[in-house]
């Protein structure tokens, strides 16, 4: 993707977000910490880590923490998220993360961070093509 001059800076202030959220993660079992900075298209950034549990399956991903707290305070237009961990390779959204951002904008800009602080950049619905949509739940 090409990201003009504006656009850059706007991504790499979120990913700074998503790397000091990194640091709030509760990953006692897999030690991966994750980050998300959620911009919103009013200009609002919501930020969330990964937050597990015990019982494995009740764990939540950094980037749903971003979302839900996003949606709970009343703002449901995004422009873009920020992702981040600590490790060689651009981190990428898990399917399920995948899905619940495509609820409200298939076009988000995805920045996907890695440890020496280079990203790549996306469109969602690249990411999720043929993704479950409302229209599917017409009878
Ligand atoms: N995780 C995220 O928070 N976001 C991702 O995009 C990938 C995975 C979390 C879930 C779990 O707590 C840990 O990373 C290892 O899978």
């Amino acid at each position: 993707m090409t990201v003009n001059r504006e656009s850059k800076e706007k991504y790499e202030g979120l990913l700074k977000e998503a790397v000091k959220a990194s640091k709030n993660a509760y990953a006692p079992y897999s030690d991966f910490k994750v980050g998300a900075a959620l911009l919103s298209k009013n200009g609002k950034v919501f930020t969330g880590c990964n937050v597990e549990n015990v019982s494995f399956g009740l764990s939540n991903c950094a980037e749903r923490t971003a979302v839900f707290k996003a949606i709970s305070e009343g703002v449901r237009e995004f422009e873009a998220i920020a992702i981040y961990a600590d490790i060689e390779e651009y981190i990428s959204p898990c399917g399920a993360c995948r899905q619940v951002l495509m609820e409200f904008n298939p076009g988000m800009i995805i920045i996907c961070g890695c440890r020496d602080g280079s990203y790549k950049t996306k469109r969602l619905i690249e990411l999720l093509p043929g993704a479950f949509m409302r229209k599917e739940l017409q009878k």
